[in-house]
């Protein structure tokens, strides 16, 4: 056997590291990168192997399986997965990091385009509960991947963030003999900079964003569109779509309330968790929860499904108990307080519910008690004594977490009632030592006490029956199958649905009639009773499982309780009822690389988006950009920067702008006449394959990864502008002048289009571009029909509206003021609520620059004006070379906005009260 490999290619470093591990004999030898060492293939393939038979195998991963197989130990499924996922995912990531790192001198950028294969590394090794990635011993999968990602990892100028799991298994690695060696012999002792002369022979990899389905948080800004290669059929059958007719819809405007479902209909009915009532929710529970429903229910009226939206806030139970101790109000005025307080928070982020009730209305005492009492009668429910503790003084029984003592396991002495944070065994309450009351710090008693608990063992079989139909026939997301899978496999146990409390829905058993429904039991009959309060033929949806398809948003916490108890709790009621069709949940938001607090400060919380100054708009496109769908995000500022700038402001509102523009200055405001040739079919081609792929990545609701389709549009139109240069083609002979005409035309049915499908994203930008373009409502109605339809929407003659910017920068400094106030530096005693003037001023001011509390007074802010002079100086400068250079219009009105913008952020850091922008009669 002969092994061929090159210095610096990254891959040779896998193979030379398997061959030392597993000790195979084999001759190794050195070539060049160009080397064809594979006599049958038109290209280099290192590194290869040279069989015994003559063969050659020319794939690393392949290569360094068999070397392991060699040695008798044959790969697993498990380890085949890995493998995979290296090639597959991992490597495209890292050979952009590479070129990034140490081609392009961007290290510090390097962490953004790993961060996501990181972290399904981290997550994996940290539920794997083993040391290696198949168990607990190193095997062929973890000498690939430490391989692979030695020259990264064990760089330390590359700031990649903590991984706890991710390091204690790579040291293991980096320790080995085998891989020192190896990486000596790759990389000469370079590290990261010894793949440089491999590197610069590659192509430039694509960006991560390209492949369009996958999740990343990279730059999509940096990366041309990928050329689709588009055959005629496609050209022509867009070409004839474009030229079809606008079809007319009554709009969604008309909305008749009470929605019900309708014979012949799509009929589907929506909900978001029910939002605890005593908290204000951040940002993570937003998107979690009402920011996807809301998008996914605008984008299903859209589709012209019949669609019902409830939502309402989830008020009973021992939480709001003590909020109202803490307040010193009663449950009731809590619940009434932070229910509008919710209401008003989702109303600013323009969550479009049909209805948004709440759980403490006579209705839900109706229908809980009416299940409850079904459940009894079908012999659901069982009894059993259970030992709690009591609080004599304060009169009530201790919930776990109001419960502290010392650990029986550790000694640990404030161990709380359900977990030990210092051992972190579970512990049940009444096994704590010398046990306190942590309100009035008395000894609690031990009291027995008879609950009411519903028997999901009886019910398992029917349950598990119902949930191999459902998620094999609806769109239940990937975690949510296996937080559901993994109840199951543990054997289910009876629930107990009684408590000891005072606010909840009374049970209403004579034998039980001091207790209330545990709020798991009855929070999801919450989804009912709001309905019930919004018709009262309410049993139309939720007692129709035949014609009504029930979608359950969430995140991924609440699984458990929508996939089996409470599923249990209705079809052990026997009473027709509509169960989740589709079950989609969230995984965590973080915020920056820490956790959402509210005692701590940290994070941005519903009721202060608004009083940053940025638009709920662009609020809301940042938190879909980086929804948590199918693993763990985080919200960063810089970030949110970033995406504004890069994504909404050059790519999307540039084009939508430029479009407009045109039609504006070159066309009276009028769509001229288009005559569409090659290289307009092949666009409209294009854009109808990503319409397409939106659609469906929305009917499955791939919220986050439908956007990017949205943005690729604007990419490709953007470059179709800028090749065709119509503001050039307009000052030529009458052939330039109607190639202008035509791509302007198309440019702006493009935007359009766009407007149509941003609506679910962004409901208001998408309503000012459809004003800006005067567009037809019916444009709407029929773009997203079947599987999508781009139709000429705009025809030659119809008159536009008046075109203005879009969307605004962020500034740097403003985001580090942002980030600054909301990072958790915050002292306990000032609340983050507290605005102050000048944040009281920017809120009424899109994109001011909010002043960080502590340096503002009354709005003046004397640093920040000397900043905002400088700025004001320096666009100023841009804006005249502009002009002098005599750029294209609308650049130079883009660059003119930017000015005026700045000047009233200067007008406010100096006290000032900003000048009215000049828009009208200055006509751009
Ligand atoms: O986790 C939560 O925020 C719960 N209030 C969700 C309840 S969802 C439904 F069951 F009501
Ligand atoms: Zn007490």
């Amino acid at each position: 056997m002969k092994l061929f490999v090159s210095e610096g290619n990254p891959h040779c470093l896998k193979v030379l590291a398997a061959l030392e591990e597993t000790g195979v004999q084999c001759e190794v030898q050195y070539v060049s990168h160009e080397e064809r060492v594979v006599p049958f293939l038109s290209r280099p393939a290192l590194p290869a192997l040279l069989l015994p038979s003559g063969l050659h195998l020319f794939s690393p991963n392949a290569i360094c399986r068999y070397l392991f197989e060699v040695n008798g130990k044959d790969c697993g499924e498990l380890c085949g997965q890995w493998l995979e996922w290296e090639a597959t995912d991992l490597q495209p990531a890292l050979l952009q990091a590479f070129h990034m790192a140490v081609l392009q001198g961007k290290g510090s950028e390097v962490s953004k385009v790993l961060q996501g294969s990181l972290n399904y590394l981290e997550q994996s090794l940290s539920k794997g509960n083993t040391p290696y990635l198949t168990g607990d011993a190193a095997s062929v999968a973890d000498v690939v991947l430490w391989a692979a990602l030695y020259p990264i990892l064990s760089d330390s100028s590359l700031a990649l963030g903590e991984r706890n799991y991710v390091k204690t298994w790579f040291d293991r690695g980096a320790a080995l003999h085998s891989l020192q060696s190896a990486a000596q012999n790759v990389l000469q002792g370079k590290g990261l900079q010894g793949t440089k002369s491999y590197m610069q022979k590659q192509p430039t990899p694509q960006s991560s964003q390209c492949r369009n389905t996958q999740p990343c948080n990279s730059s999509p800004a940096e990366c041309e569109v990928s050329e689709r290669l588009v055959s005629e059929e496609e050209m022509e059958a867009a070409s004839v779509t474009w030229s079809k007719a606008l079809n007319a819809r009554p709009s969604d405007a008309d909305r008749q309330h009470p929605i019900l479902p309708m014979e012949g209909k799509r009929n589907i009915l929506v909900t978001s968790a029910l939002p605890y009532v005593n908290n204000v929710p951040h940002l993570g529970n937003i998107i979690g929860c009402v920011l996807s429903t809301d998008v996914f229910s605008r984008y299903a009226r859209l589709r012209d499904w019949n669609v019902l939206f409830v939502c309402g806030t989830d008020e009973y139970g021992t939480a709001t108990e003590n909020k109202a101790r803490e307040e010193g109000l009663t449950p009731q005025q809590i619940c009434d307080k932070y229910h509008a307080i919710h209401a008003d928070i989702y109303k600013w982020f323009q969550i479009d519910f049909d209805y948004f009730g709440r759980t403490t209305t006579e209705k839900q005492t109706e229908i809980a008690q009416n299940i409850f009492w079904r459940l009894h009668k079908h012999g659901f429910l069982v009894e059993d004594t259970v030992e709690q503790l009591r609080c004599e003084k304060c009169q009530r029984f201790l919930a776990d977490r109001f419960v502290e003592g010392i650990c029986p396991n550790c000694s640990y002495p404030e161990a709380r009632g359900d977990q030990c944070d210092k051992c972190g065994r579970l512990i049940n309450a009444v096994e704590l030592r010398e046990p306190q009351c942590k309100v009035c710090r008395q000894t609690p008693v031990i009291r027995s006490s008879k609950h009411l608990f519903l028997d999901l063992p009886k019910l398992e079989s029917q349950l598990e029956q119902w949930l191999d139909k459902s998620t094999s026939t609806g769109d239940w997301t990937a975690n949510a199958k296996q937080i559901t899978r993994s109840w199951l496999r543990d054997g289910l146990k009876p629930r107990c649905i009684t408590r000891d409390l005072k606010w909840g829905t009374p049970v209403p058993h004579p034998d039980f009639n001091e207790k209330v429904f545990y709020v798991w039991f009855d929070a999801p009959i919450g989804y009912l009773s709001i309905t019930a309060n919004y018709t009262d033929k309410w049993e139309k949806w939720w007692k129709n499982p035949n014609q009504v398809e029930l979608y359950n948003f969430m995140a991924k916490d609440n699984v458990p309780f929508h996939s089996v108890v409470f599923p249990c709790s209705l079809l052990g009621a026997q009473d027709n009822y509509t169960l989740v069709s589709h079950l989609v949940a969230t995984e965590y938001l973080n915020y920056e690389d820490t956790k959402f607090s509210k005692s701590r400060g940290v994070g941005v919380f519903g009721d202060m988006a608004k009083d940053t100054g940025i638009p709920s708009d662009v609020w809301r496109f940042y938190l879909l950009y980086v929804r948590p769908e199918g693993q763990d995000s985080a919200f960063s500022w810089s970030d949110m920067a970033t995406k504004n700038n890069s994504e909404l402001l050059n790519n999307l509102g540039n084009f939508i702008n430029r479009a407009g523009m045109f039609v504006a200055k070159f066309f009276d405001g009028c769509v001229p006449a288009m005559e569409l040739q090659q290289e307009d079919k092949k666009l409209l081609a294009l854009v109808g394959w990503e319409l397409q792929q939106y659609i469906q990545l929305m009917d499955k609701v791939k919220i986050r990864d439908a956007l990017k389709h949205i943005l690729n549009i604007s990419r490709h139109g953007n470059q179709y502008i800028q090749v065709n240069e119509p503001w050039r083609k307009i000052k030529g002979d009458d052939t330039e002048r109607q190639r202008a005409g035509t791509v302007t035309g198309v440019s702006v049915n493009i935007a359009c289009l766009l407007s149509v499908m941003l609506f679910p994203y962004m409901p208001t930008v998408s309503q000012t571009i459809r004003d800006q373009l005067n567009a037809p409502q019916t444009c709407v109605s029929t773009m997203l029909q079947g599987t999508g339809t781009f139709v000429c929407a705009l025809c030659p003659g119809h008159r536009i509206g008046t075109v203005s910017p879009l969307f605004q920068k962020l500034e740097v400094d403003q985001i580090e003021a942002l980030k600054k106030k909301f990072g958790g530096q915050q002292p306990e005693d000032e609340p983050p609520k507290k605005k102050t003037t000048a944040q009281k001023a920017a809120s009424t001011e899109p994109a001011a620059v909010p002043a960080p509390a502590k340096v503002a007074v009354n709005g003046v802010d004397p640093e920040k004006a000397k900043q905002l002079t400088q700025a004001v100086a320096e666009q100023g400068e841009k804006v005249r070379t502009l002009k002098a250079q005599k750029a294209e219009k609308a650049a130079i009105t883009a660059e003119v906005a930017k000015l005026l913008d700045l000047k009233k952020q200067l007008a406010l850091a100096e006290g000032k009260s900003p000048e009215p922008a000049p828009q009208k009669g200055k006509k751009k």
